[in-house]
């Protein structure tokens, strides 16, 4: 496995002219890996010739007093274990390396954006759109792993890869949980002990929620997934939202797929979860 921290390093390297018609499957991360991301790397290891992990905790996607400061990182461990899961390249750049000039060009996502995280982390996913073209245009793979414990930034970024012609195939990779049930993620280190036995009830909420879908209406689940959760556990709710998905417009009858998400914020960190189900056969297609 080789690291690299220069993108045109990385670019030439996997240039599709030196590729000889092999396959790139890529996985874009911010690092403090955890069993989730290694499922993205098996998914992409599968499908795929050549496996490029990105690490970088992106600035741009962070706004002013959220945690881009105490976000967890370990590039040691992190490149460690991505050598053990097969990874053939880790591009590791600096925040210089990727962002050397501002010219002031913004990517707006569109009403995707309006609801649930982008609701309360006005200019996220400006923030990741604008570091994912570079990315892309970067590592210029054949298909891209994303998690849909991020369901909202998946479904946006499906709609940017679509609408701008993009050249990657977006691969949605089902949530990886604890034994428990709490989502696995990289913030999940910053709960406290009591806060960790807590978590756990963000998705049994979203599970109670989810055997309501068809008996009640969104705007009661919703306000049962928030009391369960503000019951249950200390942290404060952000949202509990039952919308369409991957439009995250409310629910109407036609929707093929629904989503019941959570955002809550514990003392030093905000977990999110997700549940999507099928309203075809009434089963989660991901959870
Ligand atoms: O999901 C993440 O870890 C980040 O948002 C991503 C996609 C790597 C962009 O920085």
């Amino acid at each position: 496995m080789k690291v690299v921290t220069a993108q045109n390093e990385l670019n030439k390297l996997i240039d599709r002219s030196n590729r000889n018609g092999k396959s790139v499957g890529y996985v874009p991360t911010m690092g403090f890996l955890h069993e989730g991301h290694l499922s993205l790397v098996s998914q992409a290891k599968a499908n795929n010739d050549i496996v490029v992990m990105s690490i970088f905790v992106n600035p741009a996607q962070f706004g002013p007093g959220e945690d881009y400061e105490a976000y967890p990182r370990d590039l040691e461990r992190d490149v460690a274990l991505a050598e053990k899961a097969g990874v053939d390249f880790v591009f590791a750049p600096s925040v210089e390396e990727m962002y050397p000039t501002d010219g002031g060009i913004r990517i707006l996502p569109g009403q995707q954006a309006d609801v649930l995280c982008g609701a309360s982390r006005l200019g996220h996913f400006d923030g990741v759109l604008k570091v994912l073209l570079k990315l892309f245009n970067i590592v210029d793979p054949d298909r891209s792993y994303f998690g849909m414990k991020d369901a909202q930034q998946l479904a946006i970024i499906e709609t940017f890869v679509r609408d701008y012609f993009l050249r990657t195939e977006i691969v949605r990779v089902p949530t990886v949980r604890e034994s428990d049930g709490l989502a696995k993620s990289s913030r999940n280190v910053n709960l406290s002990e009591t806060e960790r036995l807590e978590a756990p009830f963000l998705y049994q909420a979203l599970q109670m929620g989810q055997k309501r879908i068809g008996v009640s209406s969104p705007d009661e689940i919703e306000k049962a997934i928030a009391e369960f959760i503000s019951k249950q556990t200390s942290g404060i709710v952000d949202y509990a939202k039952v919308l369409s998905y991957p439009s995250l417009s409310e629910v109407s009858e036609d929707d093929s797929e629904i989503i019941l998400a959570c955002a809550v914020k514990f003392s030093k960190t905000r977990l999110i979860d997700n549940i999507i189900m099928s309203t075809k056969d009434d089963t989660s297609c991901s959870e």
